[in-house]
C-alpha cells in the first residue's frame, strides 16, 4: 500500500499578493445548550459564511480549510445555490416522490451526466444522509446477488447507523455498533492478496471507501482497485464505492470510480452533493434498478425539490465554474508545497481531501491555526491533520494557509 505522495519537492512559490491573514484573536469558547454532545466542538460559534470564509458571532473570520466536513463544495452561500434553494423554496418547499418534479427530473439528468460508463451506471436512488445511501447500496448488492456476505476494510468509515457501522472497519467507530451481525468482513486495506482470499461465490459486496478520510486520507496503490473490480467481477459480487467524501469533485475528477478505468456497480454520494443542503444518492446500473420493486426503497424526505435545486445549482457552479480544473491543480500545489516544508512527513490523498502528516499533533495544530483564523481538521490518526477545503478554493488563498501553517508548524516543533 502507498499511503505517500510521490510528488517532487520544490520549494515553495507563495503569492505575495494577499496580505498576511491577521484575525482577532479568540475570545471565548463555544457554547452548547440542549445538545447531546456527539463530537468534541471546535470553540467557536459560527454566525455566516461566504465563499471560503466564514466569521463567528464575535465578528471574527477565518479561512475554512475543512467545508464543515467536506459538504460545503462550493463554498458557503454561494449566490447561485442559495438564490436556487431561495427561489425553489418560494415555488414549492416540498412534495414527495409520490408526484413528479421538473426540478428533480433536470437535476437527476445533470447528475448522471457526469458519469462516463456506457452500459454502466444509468439511475439514481435519493435519500438524506450518506449511511442511508451505504443501507441502500449493500441492501441493493443482498437482495441482487441474492447472497449475503459484505468484505469491507480497515479504516474504512460508512456511517453510524447499524448496517454502516457494521462495515465500518474503523475500531473506534465499529465497536459503537450495538450489535455485530454475522456475514461482514474486514480486510487490511490495500492487501490484494487477503481480498482474493476473502472474496467467494457467496460474496454480496465489496464495499470500499477509496480514499480513507477519517482513517487520514489512505489511499491505496492502483493495482489494488484494479483487483476489487477483477476478483468482484470474477466472483459476480458487487463492488461498491462509497464516493461520500470522494464524490461530486473533491479529488480533481467528478468521481474517484472510472479513475484508471475502474468502475464500480454502485456508487454512493452525500457531503457536498448540495453544497450542505442534507441529501445523499445511490447511483446504480439499468439491471440493478429494473429489479427493484415498488415501495422496497424510499425516504420521505428523498429528492425532495429544494435538495434537487440545490444540488442542480451545485453541479452547474462545479461546470461554469471549472472547479474540477481548480480543484486538481490548486490541490497539487497545495501538495508541492506541502511536501517541501521543513516538518511535513508526508501529503496522503488527492485534490482537496489531504492528510498532512508532521511530527506534531492534530489537534495540538488543529487549535494553533484556529487561533490564527484558519479551520482544519484532524483524523483518526494523531498525527494527520486534514485538509478538505471548499472546491473553490483560489491560489492565493491555499498560499494564505501554507504561510500561516509553515509559521505554526515551525513554532510547534
Ligand atoms: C466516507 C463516508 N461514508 C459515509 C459517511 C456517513 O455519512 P452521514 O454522516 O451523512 O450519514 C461519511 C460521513 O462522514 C463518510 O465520510
Amino acid at each position: 500500500m502507498s499511503n505517500t505522495s510521490t510528488a517532487p519537492s520544490v520549494v515553495v512559490a507563495f503569492d505575495e499578493t494577499l496580505p498576511d491573514f491577521e484575525p482577532e484573536p479568540l475570545r471565548r469558547p463555544a457554547m452548547k445548550t440542549g445538545l447531546v454532545n456527539t463530537f468534541k466542538a471546535l470553540p467557536l460559534t459560527l454566525d455566516r459564511g461566504d465563499g471560503v470564509w466564514v466569521w463567528d458571532t464575535d465578528g471574527r473570520q477565518y479561512l475554512d480549510m475543512y467545508s464543515g466536513h467536506a459538504v460545503a463544495s462550493t463554498g458557503h452561500s454561494h449566490p447561485h445555490v442559495a438564490g436556487a434553494i431561495a427561489a425553489q423554496a418560494r415555488r414549492l418547499v416540498f412534495y414527495s416522490n409520490v408526484v413528479d418534479l421538473e426540478v428533480r427530473n433536470r437535476a437527476t439528468e445533470k447528475l448522471l451526466s457526469f458519469i462516463a460508463s456506457p452500459g454502466g451506471i444509468t439511475r439514481a436512488l435519493f435519500a438524506n444522509s450518506g449511511a442511508e445511501a451505504i443501507e441502500n447500496a449493500l441492501k441493493m448488492a443482498i437482495r441482487h446477488t441474492g447472497r449475503k456476505k459484505i468484505i469491507a476494510f480497515e479504516g474504512g468509515f460508512h456511517g453510524r447507523t447499524l448496517l454502516a457501522c457494521n462495515v465500518t472497519g474503523n475500531p473506534k467507530y465499529r465497536s459503537q455498533a450495538p450489535f455485530h451481525l454475522d456475514d461482514v468482513v474486514i480486510l487490511p486495506f490495500g492487501d490484494a492478496d487477503a481480498l482474493r482470499e476473502a472474496v467467494d461465490d457467496g460474496t454480496a459486496a465489496v464495499v470500499v471507501e477509496p480514499i480513507q478520510s477519517m482513517a487520514g486520507c489512505r489511499m491505496a496503490d492502483p493495482s489494488f482497485y484494479r483487483e476489487l473490480r477483477a476478483v468482484t467481477s470474477k466472483h459476480g459480487a458487487l463492488l461498491v464505492y462509497d464516493e461520500v467524501q470522494t464524490g461530486i469533485g473533491r479529488t480533481g475528477r467528478m468521481f474517484f470510480s472510472g479513475r484508471d478505468g475502474i468502475v464500480p456497480d454502485l456508487i454512493c454520494l452525500a457531503k457536498g452533493i448540495a453544497s450542505g443542503f442534507p441529501l445523499s444518492a445511490v447511483l446504480v446500473s439499468e439491471t440493478i434498478a429494473d429489479g427493484i420493486g415498488y415501495g422496497e426503497y424510499g425516504a420521505t424526505y428523498g429528492a425532495g425539490p429544494i435538495a434537487m435545486a440545490a444540488m442542480l445549482a451545485t453541479l452547474e457552479v462545479i461546470e461554469h465554474e471549472s472547479l474540477l480544473a481548480n480543484v486538481a491543480e490548486t490541490g497539487s500545489h497545495l501538495v508541492r508545497s506541502l511536501t517541501s516544508l521543513p516538518g511535513v512527513e508526508a501529503v496522503h490523498g488527492l485534490g482537496f481531501l489531504l492528510g498532512v502528516r508532521t511530527g506534531v499533533r492534530a489537534a495540538e495544530i488543529q487549535a494553533a491555526l484556529l487561533e490564527r483564523g484558519i479551520i482544519v481538521g484532524t483524523s483518526d490518526d494523531p498525527f494527520v491533520m486534514r485538509l478538505l477545503p471548499p472546491l473553490i478554493l483560489q491560489r492565493p488563498e491555499a498560499d494564505a494557509f501554507l504561510r500561516t501553517f509553515a509559521d505554526t508548524l515551525e513554532e510547534l516543533q
